[in-house]
């Protein structure tokens, strides 16, 4: 049983999950607009992941009949002035949700609520992975940024990544 403050910080994780992605889509057609067919994949993948992570709180939320209420998406920035700002606004928003998560993980141990405290672990271990993998793009645009060619090879390994469905959803309930 999830009680009516934790129901209430899981309904304003799904709308930050919402607003992630929707960032990350906004990062990604700014990358299209601006031939970066790499860095325009790697956002794509995370935009879906983060759809993904609203999903999951979405299908936990009704395994344990709370309901779930959507909440409206703030606007998003349009336009960055370079990658590295992508992926520094992209660090900066990890680190929110993060302390988010935290949030969540804390009441819910308070509360005795250790259902959604268990949940809350893979969201845990899932932001440090976001954040390192933030950091690592940072550090390597901040390398290049007067090389044009190791920004060119960038940009080729970045059109390699790939989605993958979490095993945490629930395929036949998934809509792509
Ligand atoms: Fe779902 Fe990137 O936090």
């Amino acid at each position: 049983m999830i009680g009516k403050q934790v129901t209430n910080l899981l309904n304003k994780q799904i709308n930050a999950e919402i607003w992630s992605a929707y960032l990350y889509l906004s990062m990604s057609l700014d990358a299209t607009f601006k031939n970066l067919n790499g860095v325009a994949n790697w956002f794509r993948v995370q935009w879906q992941e983060e759809l993904e992570h609203a999903k999951i709180l979405q299908e936990y939320m009704n395994s344990q009949d709370a309901k779930v209420e959507l909440q409206p998406i703030k606007e998003v920035p349009n336009t960055w002035a370079s990658v590295l700002e992508m992926f520094k606004d992209a660090l900066e928003h990890e680190m929110e949700v993060t302390c988010r998560i935290h949030e969540i993980a804390m009441l819910a141990q308070k509360e005795y609520d250790y259902a959604t405290f268990s949940r809350m672990q893979w969201f845990i271990d899932e932001q440090v992975e976001e954040e390192q993998l933030c950091k690592d793009l940072i550090h390597l645009y901040k390398m290049s940024s007067d090389n044009h060619a190791l920004q060119y090879q960038l940009d080729k390994d970045l059109a390699k990544r790939k989605y993958k469905m979490s095993e945490h959803l629930h395929a036949e309930h998934w809509i792509s």
